[in-house]
């Protein structure tokens, strides 16, 4: 890695040149420079200044994954950019939009935001909502809303996972969940979606994890069942001098499934799995028949997949990998995952483990040092186990 310097307007981390990201902006007003190309083992960058700005300036980004600052929660500095200071919700949603939609998007990526309420005397201000119309407004399709649970309450009044706990006589605990957004700007068929990196495994079938434990930590299954939009994760900080960070666990999946390892750096093509559904032996005795349907003696019943409602017989498939698309430029690097509210770079760290480059952006240099230190030490701790993402991804 090369020399670390930290300016107010600059970059931390890397002096290396802009090459091999493939399609870069061609506004690159950024002072400094950016990308060194794989060989040069350039593989994040983290940049101090306001988002605003900056985002303008970068090669293209595959997926954003991000927490920024929630409205009028709490204060990070002194810097008169910072968001979530504005007197006024909507101030606060125009400048929050305003930066996605300066973000030198790939036509297929995706833009996933964490964001959470805001209560005043007159109850909570749906800020997570307005800010998801206001992208609507802009042009952005909502393709999915996940909610974050911290904290679950069952039918016997046990919990799972942790939430802060809250005084409230007069309500309930607002500490239970937050909302995670993924916008795209292209038709939902054309938004690049690995959803076989973040399935969940079938009862009784086997199946490959996507990534090995060490490099991500929530399950997935590569033949298993498309993942609903209602993760449990706990909460729980990281060792950093940061109060308002997210779990590694909440970003990976994001980034697995829409940040592609592979990107062409002469095309531009997001390489992408070709999936087969295949039958597979569900271990059950009978065959399984679904929906009204009596089928009279002697007669074959129709196979049919899928929807359960169709009276017919049911064959259990699951995806199977047949290959990966390939423009035959073989001049492959990895795509890019942008954080432009970084803090201490939660997403960074995934990014990397998951093979993938990153650029943070933070308004303080404090915390860009300390993210800049944090995605070292995740490059230096895959180089020291001998983990190397690319080549173990399934
Ligand atoms: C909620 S924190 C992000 C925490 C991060 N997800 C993590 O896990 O560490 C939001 C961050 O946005 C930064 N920020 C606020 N306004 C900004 C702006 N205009 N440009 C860039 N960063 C900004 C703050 O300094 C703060 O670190
Ligand atoms: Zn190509």
């Amino acid at each position: 890695m090369a020399k670390n310097h930290a300016t107010n307007s600059g970059l931390v981390g890397s002096e290396q040149t802009l090459s091999g990201a493939g399609e870069t902006s061609t506004n690159n007003t950024q002072q400094g420079r950016l990308w060194g190309n794989l060989e040069s083992e350039e593989r994040f960058c983290i940049l101090v200044g306001d988002s605003h700005d900056l985002v303008r300036g970068l090669p293209t980004i595959h997926s954003v994954v991000t927490s920024p600052p929630y409205f009028r929660k709490r204060t990070y500095g002194q810097a008169s950019g910072e968001i979530g200071q504005e007197h006024e919700l909507e101030g606060f949603l125009e400048n929050l939009v305003s930066v996605f939609d300066a973000i030198p998007l790939h036509p297929r990526g995706s833009v996933w935001v964490n964001l959470g309420d805001t209560r005043r005397g007159d109850g909570l201000l749906m800020v997570p909502y307005r800010f998801a119309i206001k992208m609507q407004d802009h042009g952005w399709r909502l393709m999915d809303e996940v909610i974050w649970a911290k904290s679950v309450t069952h039918t016997d009044g046990s919990t799972s996972g942790h939430g802060m706990i809250e005084p409230a006589r007069s309500r309930l605990n607002g500490n239970g969940f937050e909302p995670l957004f993924r916008f795209v700007k292209c038709a939902p068929k054309e938004a690049w979606t690995d959803w076989c990196a973040v399935s969940v495994p079938r009862a009784g079938a086997e199946s490959t994890r996507y990534l090995p434990d060490e490099l991500m930590v929530t399950t997935s299954a590569v033949e298993g069942r498309c993942l609903n939009n209602v993760w449990q994760i706990p909460t729980g900080g990281n060792r950093h001098e940061h109060y308002a960070t997210y779990p590694v666990a909440l970003c990976e999946r994001p980034i697995a499934m829409t940040c592609p390892m592979w990107v062409c750096s002469e095309c531009g093509q997001m390489r992408t799995r070709l999936v087969e559904m295949v039958p597979y032996d569900e271990g059950k005795r009978r065959d399984r028949r679904i929906g009204k349907y009596r089928h009279a003696e002697g007669e074959q019943l129709n196979e049919d997949s899928g929807r359960m409602d169709a009276g017919r017989g049911y064959v259990a498939r699951k995806p199977t990998t047949t290959g990966w698309t390939d423009c035959g430029h073989t001049a492959w690097t990895n795509g890019i995952a942008l954080d432009p509210f970084c803090g201490t770079a939660t997403t960074g760290e995934v990014a990397l483990k998951l093979g993938r480059r990153f650029i943070g952006i933070d308004l303080y240099e404090n915390n860009a040092a300390i993210a800049n230190q944090r995605c070292l030490e995740v490059i230096q701790e895959l180089d020291r186990k001998g983990l190397n993402p690319w080549a173990l991804e399934r």
